[in-house]
């Protein structure tokens, strides 16, 4: 199978590598992705906003499937030009990927299928929003509706943030994707993502992870993408996981079919674990990045066949396999990020990948033959153990090992399932 794979970050180094990996690969195609990426793959300068030139180059090369790595394709619709030319693609049409590019979209769904959320109100000027506020009472959370790049959640704990918020949010800090907000209730518990694809009607359940998205240790500072990740979640025991299947993403199925907008891809649930059980915060459609670093360590399987079943409504013919050990991945990060940050700047020495851990990159490109950082988020050191705790100092000492002087990371990824595994 020839296989192109859209996308340059963390996320696409890791499924190009476990792609490579597939005995059904001829080969693999990657645009645009990025250094690490080429050990595993041709790279290729495409134009990804141009359909017709994704669409082109497919059809000059004789691909066989496509996988589309991050969001902002899917929600422009890639995925559905792709097919009306007759390419299998992995990633959901531009109605289902609404499911991340519209919060209130998805809040609406959850309402008239009685999946578990937060209660809301969608709003499209101040005023109203802001009595919804008042009447409320803090902690609440205000979210721009669209697409905001992870930076368009304020989790208020007083009124007078959230009544800024919604200012903020009105007076454009968002763009377009501030227009309109949704006021919704404070959840209380522990944070868990939960992965599970879909062919628009199967499901199969794929992993758990826990990420860090504040930039600071003991999660402080400004919010990231994300700073580390480790899989499995403790939190998400074996009944979490059915009643999250049951109660949340079946219904989602169901509901997205009957709507006319049946969901091909991979559900990225962000979950808060509540006293009453587990409770919808958001959908993406795409792989966590780097939630996706430590599942592709994790799994067995041979992942290709089991997107094409995905992308070709065959799912219920595959199965997934797991590696019991955690994977646990630390994000090296340019400082200043996410702030402003210096770029190019030299990365002089990366470790080898060993039987128990790899460092995949990020933001990286080759510069006059040697390797700078570009990006906010640069390399991902990604590792197994038996436990968490072991992942962990396996992943830190790698990190250790990477000569990189403008390179930060959080010192603590983990701590919460370290912690856990302490106690017991
Ligand atoms: P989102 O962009 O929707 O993932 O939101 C970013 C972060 O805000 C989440 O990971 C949560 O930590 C927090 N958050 C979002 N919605 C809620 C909620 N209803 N209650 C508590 N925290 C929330
Ligand atoms: N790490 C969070 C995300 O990919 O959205």
């Amino acid at each position: 199978m020839k296989v192109l794979l859209i996308g340059s970050g963390g996320r696409e180094h890791a499924l190009a590598w476990k792609i490579a990996q597939s005995p059904r690969l001829t080969q693999l195609f990657a645009a645009p992705g990025n250094p690490g990426i080429a050990d595993h793959a041709t790279l290729v300068t495409l134009d990804v906003e141009n359909h017709d030139a994704v669409i082109a180059f497919t059809k000059e090369n004789a691909i066989d499937f496509v996988i589309v790595g991050p969001e902002a394709p899917l929600v422009a619709g890639l995925a559905d030009d792709l097919h009306a030319a007759g390419i299998a693609t992995f990633g959901p049409s531009k109605a289902a990927a609404q499911l991340e590019g519209s919060k209130g979209f998805t809040k609406d769904l959850c309402a008239r299928y009685d999946i578990p959320t937060g209660a809301y109100q969608r709003f499209r000027s101040a005023e109203p929003a802001k009595a919804y506020v008042r009447e409320q009472g803090a902690p609440i959370v205000i979210k721009a509706d669209g697409l905001a790049a992870g930076k368009g959640v304020t989790v208020a704990m007083t009124e007078a943030e959230a009544l800024s918020a919604i200012d903020d949010c009105f007076d454009g800090a968002f763009g377009a994707a501030g227009a309109e907000v949704v006021v919704e209730a404070f959840l209380d518990g522990e944070e868990a993502s939960f992965f599970c694809l879909s062919d628009g009607k199967t499901a199969l359940a794929l992993a758990t992870a826990q990420d860090h998205k504040r930039v600071g240790d003991g999660d402080t500072g400004p919010n990231t993408g994300g700073m580390g990740a480790y899989s499995p979640a403790p939190v998400m025991t074996p009944d979490m996981v059915e009643r999250t299947m049951k109660e949340i993403i079946e219904p989602t199925i169901k509901g997205m079919a009957k709507d006319g907008n049946p969901f091909s891809g991979v559900f990225f649930a962000g979950l808060m674990i509540t006293k009453k059980g587990p409770e919808l915060i958001e959908y993406n459609v795409r792989f966590g990045d780097p939630e996706c670093q430590v599942l592709m360590m994790r799994l067995k399987s041979d992942l290709l066949p089991i997107l094409y079943a995905t992308a070709t409504g065959t799912l219920d013919q595959v199965t997934a396999e797991w590696r019991d050990d955690a994977a646990l991945t630390v994000v090296l990060a340019s400082k200043g990020y996410p702030a402003s940050y210096e770029k190019n700047t030299p990365i002089a020495h990366i470790p080898d990948a060993r039987e128990d851990a790899k460092v995949f990159h990020a933001g990286t490109a080759l510069k006059d033959g040697k390797l700078v950082a570009t990006g906010g988020r640069v390399l991902n050191v990604t590792a197994f153990g038996a436990t968490v705790t072991e992942a962990q100092s396996r992943a830190y000492a790698m990190a250790a090992e990477v000569k990189w002087d403008n390179g930060f990371s959080r010192s603590d990824i983990g701590w919460q399932a370290v912690a856990r595994e302490k106690a017991r």
